[in-house]
């Protein structure tokens, strides 16, 4: 086993949040460090389950995600639920599909999925949400408001044009710097069904939406990007406390965009390049505000992990478990309004690379 360096984790990534019987405007008052209602919870996300043929599967991916689960099981204090950031499979197979979820019904407690474009573009989500249910939906935890967006929607148009196959569609979206993809949105539909969930919620109460592109542009061409990310910003800007979480880029990227504070998620498959390796097409390439973290590329599963967040601010604390690099924590500050690196949570170099996968 890697030197997970659980210990580290737990000691410094415990506990939060606000009593689940309080109103949720009172949220805020319930905060604190003493709170037997403090919580957290794990997020693995971009599994990529990979049918070869028949029951056999690209074991480096299976082998990502069964440790991810192992390790999510072993946390102590114990995850109040798990959150799975969506591609658990490649090309939406089925047989995928279910072979992800079979790994992943050993976590212990509840699962909360977001579809991802690889769950989606063969059969327009038919499968996934026949195994997981609705693709967008929201739930309150101890006083945080839970949103969960399908955002790899894009037009229908694109989406109903004469594919040969949904499996063709599916390729085509799979696709890096394809001039026939199509960038992803959330969706009119959506947002309207966002605009109503939030009308309830105090602007106090933090909330925490989870989606699986990023709700901010990063990169067209690789779809590190939903078009109508500035709407749905524009719908949370009411609120003090907002956090997006999300997938799909495989790598640590954090930004703040006004009240909103964004968290990317490892994969457990393969790690993305970073943003200056990109391309050589530079224009689509925002500056950030918050300067990356960047991991080594040359170890076997660096850039891949999962994460353990802890919520007790109200902001997400995101801790990376990385498997052959030092973990990492990247913390909201108030100082300096936004997230902040904190380093590593260990204190010992960095392990050798492992052999295990
Ligand atoms: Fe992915
Ligand atoms: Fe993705």
């Amino acid at each position: 086993m890697s030197k997970i360096n659980r210990r580290d984790v737990l000691r410094n990534g415990a506990a939060v949040l606000a009593a689940s019987s309080l109103p949720i405007s009172m949220v805020e008052l319930a905060f604190g460090a003493d709170s037997d209602q403090n919580f957290t919870f794990a997020y693995i996300s971009d599994s990529h389950i990979t049918q070869i043929k028949g029951n056999e599967f690209v074991r480096n991916w299976d082998r990502g995600l069964i440790r991810a689960v192992a390790e999510t099981n072993l946390l102590d204090p114990k995850p109040d639920f798990v959150f799975y950031g969506g591609d658990i499979a490649q090309l939406g197979k089925p047989e995928e599909i279910d072979h992800g979820l079979e790994i992943l019904s050993a976590l212990r407690g509840d699962v909360h999925y977001v579809m991802g474009e690889h769950d989606y573009y063969v059969d327009l989500g038919e499968y996934w949400r026949k195994q997981l249910g609705p693709d967008h939906y929201s739930f309150d935890h101890k006083g945080v408001h839970f949103v969960v967006l399908n955002s790899i929607l894009t037009h229908e148009k694109w989406m109903h044009q004469k594919w040969q196959s949904g499996m063709d569609r599916m390729k085509q979206m799979a696709r890096l710097d394809n001039p026939d993809g199509q960038p992803f949105m959330v969706g009119e539909a959506q947002r309207e069904w966002l605009r109503n969930d939030l009308k309830k919620i105090s602007k106090e109460t933090p909330i925490v939406v989870l989606s699986h592109s990023p709700l901010q542009k990063i990169f067209k061409s690789w779809n590190f990007w939903t078009d109508d990310a500035e709407e749905v910003q524009a719908l949370l800007k009411p609120f003090d406390k907002v956090t997006v979480l999300y997938g799909h880029v495989h790598q640590i990227q954090t930004n703040q965009i006004g009240n909103i504070s964004f968290h990317a998620a490892m994969a457990t498959a393969w790690p993305w390049p970073y943003p200056s390796t990109y391309t050589q097409k530079a224009s689509y390439l925002p500056k950030l505000t918050v300067e990356m973290n960047r991991a080594d590329p040359f170890f076997e599963r660096d850039a891949t992990g999962w994460q353990f967040i802890d919520v007790h601010t109200g902001r997400a604390d995101v801790s990376y478990l990385l498997p052959d690099n030092k973990n990492r924590t990247v913390a909201y500050s108030e100082k300096a309004g936004h997230p902040v690196d904190t380093g590593s949570r260990k204190t010992d170099d960095r392990s050798p690379p492992q052999k295990h996968f």
